[in-house]
C-alpha cells in the first residue's frame, strides 16, 4: 500500500503511546481512523489532537470502548465502526494495544499472567480474526501486528521474570510470519509485517500497572511494594532502610524514565512503521536498539540469557530499564 488517503484504518489501543502517534499520522495523511482502547478518556485526547490540524472534508476518526481480550468487546466495536465509518471494508488493521506485567509463575497471580497473555497475544489473535472479512472485503489491505524485541529474546534483564509478554510476543511473531503465506494462498490482496520495538519512550509502565490493578491511581498496593523490592534487592539494592514512601518514588522514576529516557520516541516509531507497511516489510524493527539485539542474539543464542549477555547489550545501547 504506498498511501493512506482515502483509506480506513483500524487501530487497538489508540488511546496513548504509539497508537496515538499512528492515529495522528495516519489522520495527517488524509485516512480515517476508528480506533478502539478501554480508556475513553485517552482516546478523547487522541481525537483531539488528530482534530488539531483540521481535518480534510468528511475524514471520519472515531472512538470506541473495547478490551481486545475480549471477542464480543471487538464484535461490537467492529458493528459500531461499520456504522459509523458508513463502511463494509478496512484497508489497514494495527493490533498494537498490549501491557507489561504479570510475569513470574512464582509471584504473580495467575490471572495477572493471563491477562498480560491475553492482551497482547489474544488481542492480536481475536483482532485478526474479526476484522479479517474486512480486510479480504477492500481491494488491498494490510495487517499490523506489534510484538516487540520479546518477540525472538524473552527477557527484560536479568531481575525481573518476563514470561507472560514474551510468550504473547513469540506468539505475536510466529502467528504473523505464518500469515503471510496463509495470506498469499488465499487473499493475496492483504499483506501483514510483524513490528518489533525496542525501548520506545511511553506510558506503558505506569499504563500497565493501571490496567493490572484496575486501579486509576499512581499509588502501589502493599503487593506491588513488596516485588519493587524483591526486584531492588535482585539489583544488589538495600532496601531495608528505605520506607514505602521511598520504594513509591522509586516506582514512579522508573515509570517516568522509561518515558522520558528512551532512544526512540513514540511519533519516531510509528512514522518507522507507516514507512515499514508503505515499502511492504513483512518484518519492521523500530529503533537501532532493536536491529542490535536482533543481530547480536542471532550471532550468539546460546549466550542470549546470561548476565553477560545483558550487561554489554545494554552497554552498548544505554539502556537503563532498571
Ligand atoms: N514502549 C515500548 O518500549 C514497547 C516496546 C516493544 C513493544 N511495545 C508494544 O507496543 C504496543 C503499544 O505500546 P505503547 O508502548 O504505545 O504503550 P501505551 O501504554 O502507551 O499504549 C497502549 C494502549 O493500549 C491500551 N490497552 C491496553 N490494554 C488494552 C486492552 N485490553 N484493550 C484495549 N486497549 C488496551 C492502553 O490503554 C493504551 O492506551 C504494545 O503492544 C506494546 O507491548 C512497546
Amino acid at each position: 500500500m504506498k498511501d493512506f488517503a482515502g483509506k480506513i484504518a483500524v487501530i487497538t489501543g489508540g488511546g496513548t503511546g504509539m497508537g496515538r502517534e499512528l492515529a495522528r499520522q495516519l489522520v495527517a495523511e488524509g485516512c480515517n481512523v476508528a480506533m478502539c482502547d478501554v480508556s475513553e478518556a485517552a482516546m478523547a485526547e487522541t481525537r483531539r489532537l488528530c482534530e488539531v490540524e483540521k481535518l480534510p472534508q468528511g475524514l471520519r476518526v472515531t472512538t470506541h470502548v473495547a478490551d481486545v481480550s475480549i471477542e464480543d468487546h471487538l464484535k461490537r466495536f467492529r458493528d459500531e465502526l461499520a456504522e459509523q465509518q458508513k463502511t463494509d471494508r478496512i484497508h489497514l488493521l494495527f493490533n498494537n494495544a498490549g501491557i507489561g506485567g504479570g510475569g513470574s509463575l512464582f509471584t504473580n497471580t495467575r490471572e495477572q499472567w493471563e491477562r498480560t497473555f491475553n492482551i497482547c497475544w489474544g488481542g492480536v489473535y481475536l483482532g485478526v480474526r474479526t476484522f479479517l472479512p474486512m480486510l479480504v472485503a477492500a481491494d488491498e489491505a494490510h495487517i499490523v501486528n506489534t510484538a516487540s524485541v520479546n518477540g525472538f529474546w524473552a527477557s527484560i534483564g536479568m531481575n525481573q521474570a518476563h514470561t507472560a509478554y514474551s510468550s504473547a510476543k513469540f506468539a505475536v511473531k510466529g502467528f504473523t510470519e505464518a500469515l503471510i503465506n496463509d495470506l498469499r494462498l488465499h487473499a493475496p490482496h492483504v499483506k501483514c509485517s510483524v513490528v518489533m520495538p525496542g525501548h520506545i519512550g511511553t506510558s506503558i509502565v505506569s499504563n500497565s500497572r493501571k490496567i493490572q490493578t484496575g486501579s486509576e491511581t499512581d499509588s502501589l498496593t502493599p503487593n506491588e511494594i513488596l516485588a519493587t523490592r524483591q526486584r531492588l534487592k535482585g539489583m544488589g539494592i538495600d532496601t531495608a532502610p528505605m520506607s514505602d514512601d521511598d520504594i513509591q518514588k522509586i516506582a514512579l522514576d522508573r515509570a517516568k524514565n522509561f518515558l522520558e529516557q528512551a532512544p526512540t520516541m513514540a511519533a519516531a516509531a510509528a512514522k518507522i512503521i507507516l514507512d515499514g507497511v508503505k515499502a511492504e516489510r513483512w518484518r519492521i524493527l523500530v529503533g537501532d536498539d532493536a536491529h542490535k539485539l536482533d543481530e547480536r542474539v542471532r550471532q550468539t543464542p546460546d549466550k542470549a540469557y546470561t548476565p553477560e549477555f545483558y550487561k554489554s547489550f545494554t552497554e552498548e545501547v544505554g539502556w537503563r530499564l532498571g
